[in-house]
């Protein structure tokens, strides 16, 4: 599998439309606000007694997670089913990738069957990618989390949720903390942030889970919780990532909780009328407490329900980018 990002030209039509959605980098500002304002005009969708527009009736549209995810992978399957397109839900284990059969082959299995599109999660960095450079044309390819790599349409929900109660990336200040080493989420909001006109976007939590040529993305780099909040207007956690970590990066979880932990108290030096965001899963008392996670300046579940309509944008896109031509 590879590893390096993307080239722009994999994910873009020649006119600059998406066909895959792979990664943020690469992408202009001018994109990204037309993913954000297309997931404007379907939030109200969510709002309806039927919660459906015809934009991709006849596609098909195939989850393929070969991670664990809740939230991802269901909120793309109600944002196809928004979208009415066909929905499959391929059960990895149950696949016959168990028998042996190896990725390309069961993709083009799927392929087989006139699919439209694969939302895929993979715990290899660059499998999407893999994905998108050997399937057929006009079939459109979006990542949902790839190894520490990327979770574009994560950090999307989170610029549109950001969006949301800022109004603007003009003159704000976001602070991320805990686990970037681990986090493709991080990586993907860094990337979205700078491209959208962030005014700072600092990095906070111990060195060892903080990548060490992170600068190179343009972030501020803190290990002291208390300087890295000052002022800010978001604070984004991260989860500890424990699957992907080394026990020796860590002391403890509850050490890591007693120096970065979210409680209210440490988010004094944070603008009085910040907000907290969390990509989710999250560990109560590892990186956040309760009284935060459940607190009036939390926005957590609003980012969940956010991501319904962000990923109908990027769906839609995707398709109309495919059936456009999709010439690289
Ligand atoms: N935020 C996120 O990717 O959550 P899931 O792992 O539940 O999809």
């Amino acid at each position: 599998m590879i590893a390096t990002p993307p080239s722009a030209s994999l994910q873009l039509t020649d006119d600059g439309k998406l066909k895959h959605f792979l990664s943020v980098e690469h992408c202009s500002r001018s994109l990204l606000e037309d993913i954000l304002n297309t997931a404007a005009g379907f939030v109200e969708v969510g709002d309806r007694s039927i919660k459906k527009v015809p934009l991709l009736r006849g596609k098909t549209v195939v989850n393929l997670f070969f991670e664990a995810s809740t939230r991802t992978r269901t909120t793309f399957e109600l944002a196809a089913k928004r979208l009415s397109a066909d929905v499959l839900n391929i059960d990895i284990a149950k696949s016959a990738t168990s028998k042996g059969e190896s990725l390309m082959d069961m993709l083009w299995n799927l392929e087989a069957m006139s699919s439209d599109m694969f939302v895929v999660r993979h715990s290899d960095s660059g499998a999407p990618s893999f994905i998108a450079e050997h399937v057929t044309p006009n079939v459109a390819v979006i990542n949902a989390g790839d190894g520490r790599h990327a979770h574009p349409t994560q950090a999307m929900l989170d610029m549109y949720t950001i969006r949301h109660y800022k109004q603007r990336f003009e003159g704000l200040k976001v602070a991320i903390v805990g686990d970037v080493l681990h986090s493709r989420v991080a990586r993907s909001q860094i990337h979205a942030l700078n491209i959208l006109g962030a005014e700072e976007v600092r990095v906070i939590g111990p060195r060892t889970l903080i990548p060490v040529d992170i600068d190179a993305l343009g972030v501020s780099v803190y290990s002291d919780l208390s300087q890295g909040l000052k002022d800010v207007d978001v604070v984004i956690a991260l989860r500890l990532q424990k699957e992907r970590m080394d026990s020796a990066l860590l002391p403890s979880e509850s050490e890591f909780f007693r120096l970065y932990g979210l409680n209210n108290d440490r988010l004094r030096p944070a603008k009085p009328d910040a907000i907290i965001m969390h990509p989710g899963p999250i560990n109560r008392g590892v990186e956040i407490a309760s009284e935060v996670a459940d607190g009036e300046r939390a926005v957590i579940l609003h980012q969940v329900t956010f991501g319904i309509a962000v990923r109908m944008a990027v769906m839609s896109m995707c398709i109309a980018g495919q059936d456009a031509g999709g010439m690289a």
